[in-house]
């Protein structure tokens, strides 16, 4: 099935019910990259994180947060939550599953870290009006079918003043270009739209990714936004592609990509937005 169709609130349930389903068989990168869930599992886990994704720690500024209330919506593994967290911030997390929750909550505990955590939906953050001073979410409100009221919710719980930091998909990246020729032009169906391709073969069901206008637009609540294109470890297939991919195709494709080409000519095509926005502050 596709979820192409702006749906009403009824498919957005349904929808969201195939996205939490889909995370809670394995939080983001847990296959890949944790060996076990104890100290050493974890710090192995944020380590490669940190390796393959070195742009996290500046566009995060965990360091900056020491003191403040920030919110992170969709914690997955809990890696960022964690050195937040260190960095002495004043925790709140959410997740659509309670697997990422039990994993965060438990990576906590193990470093004598404290955060208050809970399954909590992106759309309807349970939280009160300017509530936070940062929000933080990376690589999550494209997977929820309403990403524009995420968006409003976030700069809801947000103080004036608040600045928000958010990772979502850019539309025209190298990672879509690979899978439109993988289920569009190999399945010689080559005019399968980008959109389709994220909907149905990225990741959860339903993604989205967006230019630069669609990220604008989803931004106006703020008073001001920053949005900068970055290239991935993905886009250039320099490691383990996500959970969904594997194969002789993208073996074939990891030996013959023009990754020294694409560089110098798409140095823009990245499949990472980054969006530090901010609101406005009260007069
Ligand atoms: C790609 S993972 C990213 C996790 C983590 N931020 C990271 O970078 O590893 C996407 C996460 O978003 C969560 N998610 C998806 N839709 C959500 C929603 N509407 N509200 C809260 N979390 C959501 C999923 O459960 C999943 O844990």
């Amino acid at each position: 099935m596709s979820h192409l169709s702006e749906g009403g609130q009824p498919e957005n349930d349904a929808l969201k019910s195939d996205v939490r389903d889909f995370w809670n068989r394995a939080s983001c990168g847990e296959e890949l990259l944790l060996p076990s869930t104890d100290r050493e599992g974890y710090l192995a886990q944020t380590r490669a994180r940190y390796e393959l994704e070195p742009y996290i720690p500046g566009f995060a500024k965990f360091k900056d947060a020491r003191g403040l209330r920030v919110l992170e919506i969709g914690v997955g593994l809990g890696a960022d939550h964690q050195s937040f967290a260190e960095a002495g911030a004043e925790m709140t997390g959410v997740d659509l599953t309670p697997r990422a929750i039990e994993h965060t909550r438990r990576r906590l505990e193990l470093f004598g870290l404290k955060s208050q955590l809970a399954c909590g939906d992106a759309e309807k953050l349970p939280f009160a009006d300017a509530s936070f001073d940062v929000v933080y979410s990376w690589g999550v409100l494209h997977h929820s079918p309403n990403t524009p009221q995420a968006f409003r919710e976030v700069h809801r719980v947000l103080k004036p003043g608040g600045t928000a930091r958010i990772m979502i998909y850019s539309k025209y990246s190298l990672i879509g270009l690979m899978l439109w020729i993988r289920y569009g032009l190999l399945r010689l169906r080559p005019w399968t739209s980008l959109t389709e391709i994220y909907d149905k073969y990225l990741e959860s069901p339903g993604t989205k990714a967006y230019t630069v206008a669609g990220a604008r637009q989803l931004c106006a609540p703020f008073a001001s936004a920053s949005i900068e294109t970055v290239m991935t470890h993905g886009d250039l297939l320099t490691s383990e592609a996500g959970q969904r991919h594997r194969g002789l195709a993208l073996s074939i494709a990891r030996v013959v990509w023009p990754r020294w080409l694409f560089k110098i000519v798409a140095p823009k095509s990245g499949l990472f937005m980054l969006i530090e926005c901010h609101k406005a502050a009260s007069k």
